[in-house]
């Protein structure tokens, strides 16, 4: 099945609830949650409280993409304040095998995540561990940035691979998708699909419509 995510990351906060609100009207299943440290990549979002809170109030499947240092830090405490899946970047640690049974043992599913100058073949040995895994098409830290063209092929090889061991995981892509350009990694094997610009920009309930037809149609 594929699916929209779209990314808070581009919404207004002083709105906020209300334009989840819309988007879980229109239809979308998920919700992106971007959590940036400053370190890992060179900006800061939101944390814990921001998500616990949101918890409270919706219902909607939280896609927590945490782009941190050392995530098997806080991995559990993502999951305890409502993260149904908890993304972690392969970058970020030497502790995958940790960070993985963190996610796991809170209760969650979990994802890896791959930035565009990382090759495919790092994360290949972790499929088996994984539910998701997400292939960066912009480099981590901010929205509304450009899809790098370079990274379908790279959607390819994780899908061909996930394929050959006959496994069932999700491939993700983040970053610089548009009304234009979101039959590109679909057709090169991703099934979830991220949009922030391209959903809080303009009419919220318009976009992610016409978005999630585009998906629905290639399923
Ligand atoms: C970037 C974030 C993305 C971002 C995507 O580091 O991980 O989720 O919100 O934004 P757009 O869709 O505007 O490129
Ligand atoms: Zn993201």
């Amino acid at each position: 099945m594929n699916i929209l995510s779209p990314s808070i990351l581009a919404a207004d906060c002083w709105q906020l609830g209300q334009q989840i609100e819309q988007v879980q009207r229109s239809g979308a299943k998920y919700l992106h949650i971007d959590v940036m440290d400053g370190i890992f990549v060179p900006s800061i979002s939101f944390g814990m409280p921001v998500i616990s809170s949101l918890r409270k109030r919706t219902d909607i499947f939280f896609d927590v993409h945490i782009m941190i240092r050392e995530p098997e830090r806080y991995a559990a405490q993502f999951v305890e304040c409502g993260a149904d899946l908890v993304t972690f970047h392969l970058e970020a640690t030497e502790r995958i095998q940790e960070t993985i049974d963190a996610i796991r043992q809170a209760g969650a599913k979990v994802g890896i995540s791959i930035k565009p100058g990382t090759p495919v073949e790092a994360v290949l040995p972790w499929l088996e561990q994984v539910d998701m895994v997400l292939v960066m098409t912009v480099e981590p830290g901010f929205g509304g940035q450009k899809y790098m063209d370079t990274c379908t092929e790279k959607i390819r090889q994780v899908r061909a691979a996930i394929a050959e061991k006959g496994l069932r995981v999700d491939v993700e892509i983040d970053g610089g998708v548009t009304a234009e350009n979101i039959t590109v990694p679909l057709e090169a094997g991703a099934n979830v699909i991220v949009a922030g610009s391209a959903v809080f920009r303009g009419d919220i309930e318009e976009n992610v419509k016409m978005l999630m037809a585009q998906i629905s149609h290639k399923s």
